[in-house]
């Protein structure tokens, strides 16, 4: 079984990850004994983001690695939190989905998109490639459910009457940015394996 690594600490990506990618035998970094240090995002766009961690990872593991860059973007907001969305909420996701909702008290457009890229970053010859996924829908007013992950319960998709946290993981993959990224993953790796 081909080995990756999902260069990834977060646990609830990683269980995504191994739902859409099951002809892999995934690594997340908790896998490895010694601790690596986390490299500076320090790109402009989740395209750099994500290959910069991609890259770095790779290079640490020698391993075929997937990273990737996500986040939230909220047109109203000019596409804020963006590459931000983890600094946004600082680990706290309440106090993120309320100063979320006060900066958009009073504006009528509502809708945001979950947007990714991934890199497959082969660190034997410094090739890599990248795959975009995204998802539309709306902030809703409060937080529903407490499943999923991140922004989840403050995110409605179109064509979903309910939020990603009220929803299964099946339900969600029918609209999820990663997986739509990763099917186009998958499909790569068919291909050139
Ligand atoms: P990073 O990609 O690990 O740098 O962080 C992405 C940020 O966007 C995190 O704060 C996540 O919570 C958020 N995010 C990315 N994808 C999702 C998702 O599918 N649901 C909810 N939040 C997400």
């Amino acid at each position: 079984m081909q080995q990756l690594l999902i260069a990834t600490n977060n646990q609830g990506k990683l269980k995504e990850f191994r739902d859409h990618l099951r002809e892999f035998y995934l690594l997340g970094l908790c896998n490895f004994d010694k601790e690596i240090e986390e490299p500076i995002e320090n790109g402009v766009s989740f395209a750099e983001n994500s290959l910069i961690k991609a890259k770095y990872y790779a290079h640490a593991t020698s391993c075929l690695t997937i990273a990737d860059d996500s986040g939230l973007c909220v047109n109203a907001l000019d596409g804020r939190p963006g590459i931000f969305s983890s600094r946004y909420a600082n680990g706290d996701y309440k106090q993120a989905f309320q100063k979320l909702n006060k900066e958009l008290e009073g504006k009528e457009d509502r809708s945001a998109y979950f947007q990714v890229v991934l890199t497959l970053y082969n660190p034997q010859n410094d090739i890599y490639k990248q795959f975009n996924g995204r998802c539309d829908g709306k902030i809703l007013y409060q937080s529903c459910g407490t499943g999923g992950l991140g922004y989840d319960p403050l995110f409605s998709p179109h064509g979903l009457d309910m939020s990603f946290g009220e929803c299964s993981l099946e339900e969600k993959n029918k609209y999820d940015h990663r997986k739509k990224a990763t099917d186009k993953l998958v499909k790569y790796l068919g291909e050139i394996m």
